[in-house]
């Protein structure tokens, strides 16, 4: 197979964009796409400046190598959320994260999670029975929280994070077999921080296949962890996962038509917001300062007092 701009050997061949590339081409076409979609959307300017939430997997160490290589000012944020799972996995995750930015003189911020609260997300999520004995809904609901908090404090104009097309047409799968109105319309490649205490957030990979992320990772030379968390195993996104990836065999690009044809028909005024009787509830948490529907303080607030007050 032949490079479809210059001739040489390719190294990926997209059936998707009917686009097969040699490693020089592949390296430039990737970050040209992101910035495309970046401005396509309205996600962020040259001039912003930028957090980008970076896990130590491939999608968003990825990202923040784009934004650099673009020459947007984009600083790290490494959340340690005390993982071990038999793999050491928040440990290897944080050492690979803070590599990849001492290679590149990239200002990364670290956060524990059981240096600032006390415990690691495991204990947490076991002293609060949130989530039937997986960790997953306290990491989630504390790792929006202080990405949050951290690009507020940091002053940065926008918080970005590594989902890319994959996680976006399996969240909005989940979200059209359960009809959630609510998370219909508000997915979007980015959300405005129109809610009190929320800075804006975008995804710039939103458009951009898991398979592309990997590609670009590997002939970049850009080590990330390999392993899933290990908590991650049987979730509900895998599996939606796994059952788009087969529509995708049988029909390139059927992934993509999913999540553009939703773009698409949003901007046509499919799932516009609606009054939610919900948001009358909206307030600032009196605690924290984010926006929150739920009685008196947020629910991360109500979770790490409970945590306290459980250990005294
Ligand atoms: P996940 O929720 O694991 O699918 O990750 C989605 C995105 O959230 C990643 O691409 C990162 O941008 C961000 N993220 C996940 N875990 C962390 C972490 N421990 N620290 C900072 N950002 C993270
Ligand atoms: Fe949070 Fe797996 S439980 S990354
Ligand atoms: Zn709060």
């Amino acid at each position: 197979m032949k490079c479809s701009k210059c001739g040489d050997k390719a190294v990926i061949n997209m059936r998707q964009h009917k686009l097969a590339l040699c490693s020089e081409d592949y390296l430039e076409w990737l970050p040209g796409q992101v910035k495309r979609f970046i401005e396509k959307y309205r996600m962020f300017r040259q001039s912003d400046r930028v957090l980008v939430a970076v896990s130590g997997g491939k999608d968003s160490l990825s990202l923040w190598d784009i934004l650099w290589r673009l020459g947007y000012t984009a600083d790290g944020l490494y959340i340690g959320l005390g993982i071990d799972g038999g793999i050491g996995y928040s440990d290897e995750s944080r050492r690979l994260t803070e590599a990849f930015a001492a290679e590149r003189s990239l200002h990364l911020h670290i956060l524990s999670v059981p240096q600032e609260y006390g415990e690691t997300i495991p204990e947490m999520a076991q002293r609060t029975h949130r989530g039937r004995g997986k960790p997953c809904s306290v990491c989630g609901l504390s790792k929006r929280h202080i990405m949050n908090r951290l690009a507020r404090e940091g002053g940065y104009d926008v918080l970005v994070t590594g989902h890319n097309l994959d996680d976006e047409a399996a969240t909005l799968f989940g979200n059209t077999l359960n009809w959630i109105p609510g998370h219909l319309s508000r997915q979007w490649p980015v959300l405005e921080a129109d809610l009190p205490g929320l800075v804006r957030k975008a995804k710039p990979l939103c458009r951009i296949y898991e398979r592309e992320m990997a590609a670009y990772a590997l002939l970049r030379g850009i080590e990330y962890i390999y392993d899933e968390c290990p908590y991650a195993e049987g979730s509900k996104s895998i599996y939606y996962k796994e059952l788009l990836n087969q529509m995708e065999a049988d029909r390139p690009g059927a992934k993509l038509s999913f999540y553009v044809s939703f773009l698409e028909a949003k901007e046509k005024g499919l799932f516009a917001p609606q009054a939610d009787p919900q948001m009358v509830h909206l307030h600032a948490c009196p605690s924290c300062g984010q926006a929150t529907t739920a009685p008196g303080e947020c629910a991360f607030c109500r979770m790490v007092l409970k945590v306290e007050k459980d250990r005294q």
